[in-house]
């Protein structure tokens, strides 16, 4: 078949970000071909199947338009390198677990094999893009590795972030707040540069695509990831104080973001913040920052990670406190398990950590969740304990002591309370891990509330005092 698509574009890396990424580029450009691939068949068949690998809104409808027309998924990795113009590459980047850095540094073991892959398999000069979050100076590693070659095709490495958030992926990469793309600043660096601003500007006004140098490009990934994790930690700190002075973390954070120079979002306070890049991102800055003698900066940053640690420490030892010290034997129902909702990934979800902490009280969980419950097993198969999984909320929650609302999914808010608390063991307590419930009512129908950041509302004389680690 002779293919007149203008340009070839390749997506190294299936995951979360390449996947929907490439079907918006694939929708918005029926001119060029895109193609997908992954060193997981799995994966790859699911997303040759009308039931995706990823649940994401929209992204069903976006796929089925482009799939088979102009956006491709396959496990043909070599031929997609040899016949694309541009390559993105969004392999997974997770902390490194073990020598220099474990626990902190990004391991770039699965960036670097794709490099020496498409340096091997390439005839033609090619555009390589950065889409995965990486360390500062990683386009230069990048490069060395490209052009320590015989074969003389020319490489321009540039850097180009995702911001897109899980949930909404699909109207964040439609109308993106701000596309960013860094290149070298040579002749040949900002002709690639310019290659891209083309794609994005097919749909993206050209206002919105940001260009810099590469190395602000990589660093501004990782901070933006922190200072949004850094504003939830600050009003989970806050949560805290509230819960001792009896102010209400939510009138708090709505006066305070009504300052245009702080804003509204991300002031919901929670369980902690969970998913796949927040703590893994902050981490690979701090690691960053010591390794270039910052200490004090690295202190700063890390903290945000501690206090994400610390809320959800306080989560569990606040029920444990609230129903008589102690969980043994009974029935703790979670109320989600994604690490938000209208996704279900459970990457660094906090229902993980607090399934784990409960299951070590000796509590038996029972676990529901429309989406996540598949990963769920996963993340818990390890687990000696006593865990069942219930689609059925209502299912879920019969005859457990308490329940805690992991996950802020809508269908939690309209459930009927009131057939719950019959179907419960008493007291009935219910644990507010997002705030998304009305808690009055709530303790109108018989239940002892305990949100996050807020007095509690109970049926008893005296609040316990609740001890910390
Ligand atoms: P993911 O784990 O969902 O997907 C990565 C994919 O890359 C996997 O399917 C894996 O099989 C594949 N892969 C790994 N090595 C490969 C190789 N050598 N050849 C071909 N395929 C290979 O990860 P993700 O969530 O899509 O994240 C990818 C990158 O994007 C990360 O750096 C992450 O920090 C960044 N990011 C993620 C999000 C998000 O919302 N998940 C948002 C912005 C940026
Ligand atoms: C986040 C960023 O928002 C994206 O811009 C970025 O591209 C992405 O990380 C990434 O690099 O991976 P994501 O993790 O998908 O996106 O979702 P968020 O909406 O940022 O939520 C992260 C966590 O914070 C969730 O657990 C959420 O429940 C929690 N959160 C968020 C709060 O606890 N309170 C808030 O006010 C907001």
């Amino acid at each position: 078949m002779i293919e007149n698509f203008e340009k070839r574009i390749l997506c190294i890396g299936a995951g979360y970000v390449g996947g929907p990424t490439m079907a918006v580029i694939a929708q918005k450009c029926p001119q060029y071909k895109v193609t997908v691939v992954d060193i997981n068949p799995d994966r790859i068949a699911r997303w040759n199947s009308e039931k995706l690998p990823i649940y994401e809104p929209g992204l069903d409808d976006v796929v089925r338009e482009a799939r088979g027309r102009n956006l491709f998924f396959s496990t043909d990795i070599e031929e997609g390198i040899r016949e694309s113009d541009i390559i993105f590459v969004s392999v997974n980047t997770p902390t490194k677990t073990f020598g220099a850095g474990a626990g902190m540094a990004a391991d770039l073991q699965y960036w670097e094999k794709t490099a020496r892959q498409i340096r091997e398999c390439s005839g033609s000069p090619k555009i390589i893009v950065e889409k995965s979050t990486l360390p500062v100076k990683t386009a230069q590693a990048m490069k060395r590795i490209l052009l320590a070659s015989d074969k003389k095709n020319h490489f321009e490495v540039l850097s180009n972030p995702e911001f897109l958030a899980e949930g909404t992926a699909v109207q964040d990469l439609e109308k993106p707040d701000r596309v960013l793309i860094g290149s070298d600043e040579t002749v040949s660096g900002l002709k690639a540069r310019n290659d891209l601003v083309e794609v994005y500007a097919n749909w993206v006004d050209r206002d919105r695509i940001l260009t810099t140098n590469i190395w602000s490009s990589e660093l501004s990934k990782l901070v933006s990831n922190a200072f949004l994790a850094q504003k939830i930690s600050s009003i989970n700190a806050i949560s805290a104080l509230c819960e001792k002075t009896d102010a209400d973390v939510s009138e708090v954070a709505r006066a305070v973001g009504m300052d245009d120079r702080l804003g509204p979002r991300f002031l919901n306070a929670s369980v902690g913040f969970g998913g796949s890049c927040f703590k893994k991102d902050i981490l690979n800055l701090v690691y960053l920052c010591r390794y270039y003698g910052l200490f004090e900066v690295a202190d700063y940053w890390e903290s945000v990670v501690r206090i994400n640690d610390y809320q959800k420490n306080r989560f569990v030892f606040n029920m444990l406190a609230c129903m008589f010290n102690t969980l043994a034997t009974k029935k703790i129902c979670l109320f989600g398990f994604a690490f938000k909702a209208d996704t279900g990934d459970t990457r660094e979800s906090p229902a993980i950590f607090i399934s784990r902490k409960l299951v070590e009280e000796k509590a038996e969980l029972i676990i529901t969740d429309p989406e996540a419950l598949e990963n769920a097993k996963t993340d818990l198969q390890d687990i000696e304990g006593a865990v069942r999984y219930e689609l059925d909320p209502y299912a879920a929650a019969e005859g457990s002591d308490a329940i805690a609302i992991m996950t802020e999914w809508k269908l939690y808010s309209d459930l009927d309370y009131e057939r719950i608390y019959q179907s419960m063991v008493k007291p009935a307590f219910i644990f507010d891990g997002r705030n998304i419930l009305d808690h009055r009512r709530l303790f109108d129908i018989g239940f002892n509330v305990y949100p996050i950041g807020k007095p509690p509302l109970t049926h008893f004389d005296d609040q316990p005092e609740i001890c910390q680690e």
